[in-house]
C-alpha cells in the first residue's frame, strides 16, 4: 500500500541493512560513537528474542514505583533503542538517573570498540531462532516499515541467508557470545524466562547488583507474564498508528510460546535450518536451553 511504501527506507551499514523509519546514517553514527559509562547497562538482542519483554523486567527492577504508578511514559522511551533516531538523543540527554538503561538490536562488531575495558553491564538476550524466524515473519506483515516478503518460504530462505533487516540471526549471536568473556556480560533466554521466570529474574537481578524481596520478586513475575503484558494498553501498543503497525494483520504480542515454529517449518525446512545451524554454532561452545 501507498502508506506502507512511504515509510519503507532502509539504511544501511556496512552489509547489514536496517529500516530507515527507525534509523538514519545519523542515528547510526551516534550508536557506534556513543560514549558508554560504567554504570550503564545495555539490553542487546536480535530482534523478536523477547526485547520488550526483558524492557519491561529491566524497568521494573529499576523504578519499584512503577507497578503502582501504572507510568505512562512508554518502555521503549524509558529504555531506547541506542540506534534509533530521536527518542535516544532526547532522552539520554535529559537522563539523570543511574543506571542509564539502552537497547540495541546492533551486531558486537559495531559497538565492540566502545564498549570493550568498560565496566558496562550486558544482558544477552537470545532465543531458539526457530521461533525468532516465525515471530519475525508475522512482524514483516504487521509492521509498515518492515519490507514484504512474497511468502513464508521466501522470508524462510532470506531469513537463513542472514538477508533481512539486521542481518544474520548467526553472526549476531556469534559476535555477541564470542567477546563475552571481554565484557561484563550476561545472557538470558527465551526459553528460561518462559520456564523458569523466577529463576531467571532472580539471576538477572542478581547481575545487576539489585536484591530484590521475594515480594517484589512476585510482583514483577505477574506483571510480566504474557498475559498482563498483552491485555495492557500501556504496553501492548495498540495505541500505536496503524500507519505504523497494521493492527488489522496482527499483534505485537502475538504467542508468546516456545516452539511455535512447529507449525510452520516444513520437513525440508527444519533440516534445511539445522545443517546451516550446525555448521554456523560449531565452534560456539555455549549451552543453549532449546532443543532444535
Ligand atoms: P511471538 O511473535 O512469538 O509471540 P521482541 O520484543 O524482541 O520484538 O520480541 C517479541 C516476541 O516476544 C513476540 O513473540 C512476543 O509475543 C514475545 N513476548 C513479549 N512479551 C512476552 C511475555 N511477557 N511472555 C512471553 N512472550 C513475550
Amino acid at each position: 500500500t501507498e502508506i506502507s511504501s512511504r515509510i519503507k527506507v532502509t539504511e544501511v551499514i556496512e552489509d547489514i541493512s536496517l529500516p530507515g523509519y527507525l534509523c538514519t546514517q545519523e542515528s547510526l553514527r551516534i550508536a557506534t560513537n556513543f560514549q558508554f559509562q560504567d554504570t550503564d547497562i545495555l539490553l542487546v538482542t536480535f530482534p523478536k528474542s523477547g526485547t520488550i519483554w526483558v524492557q519491561h523486567i529491566l524497568s521494573l527492577i529499576f523504578n519499584k514505583d512503577d507497578i503502582q504508578n501504572q507510568s505512562t511514559i512508554p518502555t521503549f522511551v524509558k529504555i531506547p533503542w541506542l540506534e534509533h533516531k530521536q527518542v535516544f538523543k532526547s532522552v539520554m540527554e535529559n537522563e539523570k538517573s543511574r543506571p542509564r538503561i539502552m537497547t540495541t538490536h546492533l551486531q558486537a562488531k559495531f559497538l565492540i570498540p566502545n564498549l570493550k575495558n568498560s565496566k558496562v553491564r550486558v544482558v544477552y538476550v537470545a532465543r531458539n531462532p526457530k521461533d525468532v524466524l516465525v515471530s519475525f515473519y508475522h512482524f514483516h506483515k504487521f509492521a509498515n516499515f518492515m519490507p514484504d516478503f512474497s511468502s513464508f518460504d521466501d522470508f524462510f530462505d532470506q531469513f537463513l541467508e542472514g538477508k533481512v533487516h539486521y542481518g544474520s540471526w548467526f553472526n549476531h549471536i556469534k559476535g555477541w557470545l564470542g567477546v563475552r568473556h571481554e565484557l561484563n556480560f550476561f545472557v538470558i533466554t527465551y526459553e528460561d524466562l518462559s520456564q523458569e521466570p523466577y529463576q531467571a529474574i532472580q539471576s538477572l537481578a542478581k547481575f545487576l547488583g539489585q536484591h530484590l524481596e521475594p515480594e517484589y520478586l512476585k510482583s514483577i513475575l505477574y506483571h510480566s507474564t504474557f498475559s498482563f503484558m498483552s491485555q495492557n494498553d500501556q504496553l501492548n501498543f495498540s495505541t500505536i498508528s496503524c500507519e505504523i503497525y497494521d493492527h488489522s494483520k496482527g499483534k505485537f504480542f502475538r504467542k508468546g510460546m516456545t516452539g511455535n515454529w512447529k507449525e510452520y517449518f516444513s520437513q525440508d525446512q527444519d533440516v534445511r535450518f539445522n545443517n546451516v545451524y550446525q555448521a554456523e554454532m560449531r565452534e560456539l561452545t555455549f549451552k543453549f536451553p532449546w532443543s532444535l
